[in-house]
């Protein structure tokens, strides 16, 4: 039997104008998928990505990779879900921007008691972002001076208090003094505060002059050289992520100039493909959110119709932790 669901999807790529709600006719979920009622849907910076073109999509396209809900029905060949089970995801297909839809059941993740529906959708992709991040690009140990941009952020507010959790020094960047209070409070030690300070010189007197070992740098564009500097020798550049813009082509000779770094661009696609990874990040995710060792900020919650609003927000570095579109 077909249900009505209410999509937002663009018909083009452009500004926040371009995301658009319609009405659809979704049947019953296919072999491999289950129906999910969403109860609460994530904001990423990767639906601006869409929405721009920077990151192509065929149109017209649905949005969104984040959500949390329950099963509503079950389609042939699903194992190990039924109809009533809270989940959460944070994968494609994309289409989380509704309020209910279909999917493969494979990126879903059953949700313990202690994560409500708001949680799971404001931290299963940002929070998994960053567990990979943390625990397996670069594995943060004790001791260890890191820098992270954007440190009041989505995934910043997270990965800040994670890895202070883990024993390192965290020195953040953020655009506002407003913001540096936040990320102050959340884990990290030092805060540059870009638009005042000069970050290269900042850290280097942060850690005599040597560097860090490991820059985690999602703003891309603006950011990309700055942080190469910012490392010591044989230090890991992780490029997670392009708010200001995409990278330009970087010469390899930069890498070597600099003493023998490492640059990696990674996704959360190919740290969470293989279930048996995907649950175990989630477990050590939902465990430090459990205990309070890291705390979830939801500091922007409206209705999905809103969406448009969210993506202005975003996008002019108005928000700060998560953003979560209520259906
Ligand atoms: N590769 C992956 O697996 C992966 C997964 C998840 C997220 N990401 C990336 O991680 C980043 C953070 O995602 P999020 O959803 O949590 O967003 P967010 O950090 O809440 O928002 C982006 C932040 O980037 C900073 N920024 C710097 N220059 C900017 C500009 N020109 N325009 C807009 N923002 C700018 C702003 O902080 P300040 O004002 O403090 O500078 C802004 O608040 C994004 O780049 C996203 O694509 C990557």
């Amino acid at each position: 039997m077909n249900t009505s669901v209410q999509t937002v999807r663009i018909h083009r790529t452009g500004g926040p104008d371009v995301l658009q709600m319609d009405t659809l006719e979704l049947g019953p979920p296919q072999a491999g998928e289950v129906q999910v009622e969403h109860k609460a849907i994530g904001l990423n910076f990767i639906e601006v990505y869409w929405r721009t073109g920077l990151y192509p999509l065929p149109l017209p396209s649905s949005l969104g990779t984040e959500a949390a809900g329950v099963i509503t029905a079950v389609g042939p060949g699903v194992t190990g879900f039924q109809v009533g089970d809270r989940v959460a995801y944070a994968s494609g297909p994309v289409g989380a921007y509704s309020t209910r839809r279909n999917m493969p059941a494979q990126p879903l993740v059953k949700l313990p008691d202690g994560i409500g529906f708001d949680t799971a959708a404001a931290i299963m992709l940002k929070g998994l972002t960053a567990q990979y991040l943390l625990r397996r690009v670069y594995p943060v140990k004790a001791g260890d001076t890191i820098l992270f941009h954007a440190a009041a952020g989505g995934v910043g507010l997270l990965a800040c208090q994670w890895a202070k959790a883990l024993g390192a020094r965290v020195i953040g960047t953020v655009s506002t003094r407003a913001k540096a209070e936040l990320a102050l409070a959340n884990g990290c030690d030092e805060v540059i505060v870009t638009s005042e300070d000069n970050t290269v010189e900042r850290v280097k007197a942060l850690t005599s002059g040597k560097g860090v070992p490991v820059v985690y740098d999602s703003v891309g564009k603006d950011t990309f050289v700055t942080s190469l500097d910012c490392l010591k020798p044989r230090g890991m550049m992780v490029s997670f992520g392009n708010a200001s813009g995409a990278v330009d082509p970087v010469p390899l000779g930069w890498l070597a100039q600099r003493g023998s770094l490492v640059l990696t661009r990674p996704t959360l696609a190919s740290f969470t493909a293989d279930s048996a990874e995907l649950q175990e990040s989630a477990d050590e995710l939902f465990d430090v959110v459990m205990r309070g060792v890291v705390k979830v900020h939801i500091n922007q919650r409206m209705p999905l119709a809103d969406v448009g609003r969210a993506h202005e927000l975003l996008t002019s570095r108005q928000t700060t932790g998560c953003t979560v579109l209520l259906p």
